[in-house]
């Protein structure tokens, strides 16, 4: 945990104008800077850097947020690593909070290891460029499966001698010692004589998302029955094999940029991709996919494509793992490459549009690639397909959003040739059992419309209160200093100026009236407090916020430009900006919030009605009856003061 006095300090330090830079080019365009968005594909900027606010908005995709919100999103960091990586931009000694004895040895374990890897890696990679046995072995190795020069050093492959102790040795000359060279992997200590886990190999770091070196895959040279031939290092304070996919630090950025993620198995795999120039791939390194893989791919994108090679049974096994992918709401396409070859081999044989073209044409989804290959298996025998029926819903039921289950049970229907309601009905089924919920750490007993039931009334509803309670926020966080009223007080004669803040959590309050969005409700409690206190906490306190997801919300808000339309310029001979506007604009967003709320009950008080009328309780049929009356009432009135627009 970092303490908030040092978050401040970051956040103060932070020059949104300099974060930014670092990463996209802008021009002086009056107060603010323009540059091409980083974060869609465009060749007019629209992307706006405002020093004064501290805020930064592309008007073309809609991101917006302070300098942490901009490096957590251009760098996929979570909040306390971007905060981190502003420290050390402008210097700032992070102060964690309180930790163990435990865990402070832990780090220091951790840090020591990272450096020797690090050393290793450097030492291999020395080793196949400038010495004799390096060039000829492991350099020649790797020319003869046609590897080009900086393909190589992209993904910092090295050689280690054949030597049993060599790496081991120079290491400890350097002052390494032992003990970590061991827990490193890197050493295999047997009684007094030590040796090189990796000796006669070529070897491939493993690099964390950041770029430090966490572990190695080593290759020998010959194919040689009786060793593997690959040699891993082993699980570490550092390298967890499965938390990690290989070549997501060279990957990362096309990842994020092509909005998808090839999968494939193996290293060479991943750098022979690299040279057919497809670079958004990563390699799970021959075992089966974990969540925490998944997961660290889905910071990047939602759309994984997995690469397969030949081989029905292989395939098959590895099918199971996949529903993890899909548990994850990604989206999971299948490509399955010709009889008997690998990415590596098949994107050397033919040309790279040729390799791209492939993969695009015969791109599958999962679930139609699981039941055509199921489906062939099964010979239209009735039992087989059955449970091949149990299989797919199985698969669809994993996945959390509703909609995307709803088009896997319309696809499946017809590959499988079974109704949909069939579907349906197997797919809840499971989803309502009690050991699929916790199995699943599904949050509540939703279940999958059968349709044609719609659900579809009461979100037009949310949304239609969420953009009354952000247009209220929006003037709080904008305007909310700016002097609104001044009344005499009756008792002492005083003039007392309120300010529109004042205004808005009076009016609000006041009727009892809350929020339902979760971060307007936060913001609007602030103010609430601080103009209780009478403060003010000014815009800065929100768009600083500790909490990035209400920074980026304040942040979206202030960069909003409102100018008056265009009929009001052509009418007026001079032309008005909304803060001049202010005693109309601010009561009809009151008006317009409360009428929202009182249209929410309105519904929910008519529902009920429903009800009491089906049961035949005359009683509460005649009080809400009333109760629906007076809402209408009030809703009229506050039409009527809006100037008679229609409220829905
Ligand atoms: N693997 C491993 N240990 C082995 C064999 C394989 O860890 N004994 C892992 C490696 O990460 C390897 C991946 O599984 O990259 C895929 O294995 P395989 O397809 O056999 O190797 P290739 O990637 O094709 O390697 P190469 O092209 O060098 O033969
Ligand atoms: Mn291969």
């Amino acid at each position: 945990m970092i303490d908030r006095q040092t978050i401040d300090r970051i956040l103060d330090a932070a020059d949104i104008v300099e974060v930014v830079q670092d990463f996209v080019p802008l021009k002086k365009r009056g107060l603010n800077y323009l540059g091409l968005c980083p974060f869609h594909n465009e060749k007019t900027p629209s992307f706006t850097v405002s020093p004064s606010k501290e805020i930064f908005k592309c008007f073309g995709c809609g991101k917006a947020g302070n300098a942490v919100n901009f490096i957590m999103e251009h760098e996929h960091l979570k909040y306390p690593e971007a905060l981190k990586y502003l420290a050390k931009k402008y210097h700032i000694e992070v102060v964690e909070k309180e930790r163990t004895q435990e865990e402070v040895e832990k780090e220091n374990e951790r840090e020591s290891l990272l450096v020797i890897t690090a050393y290793a890696s450097r030492q291999f990679f020395d080793n196949l460029y400038n010495t004799n046995e390096g060039i000829s072995v492991g350099l020649g190795y790797f020319k003869e499966r046609g590897f080009r020069q900086d393909t190589l050093k992209k993904f910092e492959v090295g050689y280690s001698f054949e030597q049993r102790d060599a790496f081991s040795k120079k290491a400890i000359e350097d002052g390494y010692r032992t003990e970590l060279l061991v827990k490193a992997g890197l050493t295999i200590q047997h009684e007094e004589r030590i040796y090189d886990r990796f000796s006669g190999r070529v070897m491939f770091p493993i690099h964390s998302l950041s770029g430090q070196v966490l572990g190695f895959g080593g290759r020998i040279l010959k194919s040689d029955q009786k060793t593997a031939k690959y040699l891993n290092s082993p699980e570490s304070e550092i390298y967890h094999k499965s938390r990690i996919v290989y070549g997501i630090y060279q990957a990362r950025k096309a990842i994020s940029r092509q909005n998808k993620c090839y999968m494939v198995e193996g290293y060479t795999d991943v750098m022979s991709m690299h040279e057919a120039g497809i670079e958004n791939v990563v390699a799970s390194s021959g075992t089966s996919l974990t969540q925490e893989q998944v997961r660290l791919i889905k910071r990047f994108t939602p759309n994984i494509t997995i690469l397969y090679d030949g081989d029905p049974a292989g395939i098959k096994a590895s099918l199971r793992g996949i529903d993890l992918v899909l548990e994850e709401g990604m989206n999971v396409k299948i490509v399955l490459l010709p009889d008997g070859e690998d990415p590596d081999s098949y994107s050397k044989k033919v040309s790279n549009e040729d390799f791209s073209n492939y993969l695009k044409e015969k791109e599958t989804d999962f679930i139609r690639f699981k039941t055509q290959l199921l489906l062939a298996e099964s010979n239209n025998d009735p039992v087989r397909k059955a449970e091949l029926i149990k299989d797919i819903v199985k698969s669809i039921a994993v996945i959390p959003e509703a909609i995307t289950r709803t088009v896997y049970i319309k696809e499946c229907s017809v590959v499988m040739d079974v109704t949909e309601l069939v579907l349906y009905h197997e797919v809840n089924k499971l989803r309502q059992q009690k050991s699929f919920q916790e199995r699943n750490k599904y949050p509540g007993p939703e279940v999958l419309p059968v349709p044609p039931v719609q659900t579809v009334k009461p979100l037009v509803h949310k949304i239609t209160s969420f953009f009354s309670e952000r247009e209220i926020i929006r003037l709080l966080l904008k305007y909310g200093s700016i002097e609104f009223e001044r009344d005499i007080n009756e008792e002492d004669g005083k003039e007392e100026i309120s300010t529109v803040s004042d205004y808005i959590v009076r009016e609000i309050t006041n009727d009892d009236l809350s929020f339902d969005d979760g971060i307007c409700a936060r913001i609007f409690a602030d103010f609430r407090f601080y103009t209780s206190q009478g403060l003010f906490p000014g815009d800065k306190h929100f768009v600083k916020h500790e909490d990035p997801e209400i920074s980026k919300f304040s942040a979206d808000l202030l960069a909003e430009s409102h100018e008056l339309s265009s009929i009001w310029k052509s009418r007026q001979t001079f032309v008005e900006t909304e803060d001049m506007k202010l005693r109309d604009i601010v009561p009809d967003a009151v008006l317009k919030f409360k009428s929202d709320k009182i249209i929410a009950v309105r519904k929910e008080v008519m529902t009920q009605l429903e009800e009491a009328v089906n049961e035949g309780d005359q009683e509460r049929v005649l009080m809400l009856q009333q109760r629906y009356n007076s809402l209408n009432s009030a809703l009229g009135i506050i039409s009527k003061q809006l100037g008679n627009r229609i409220l829905l």
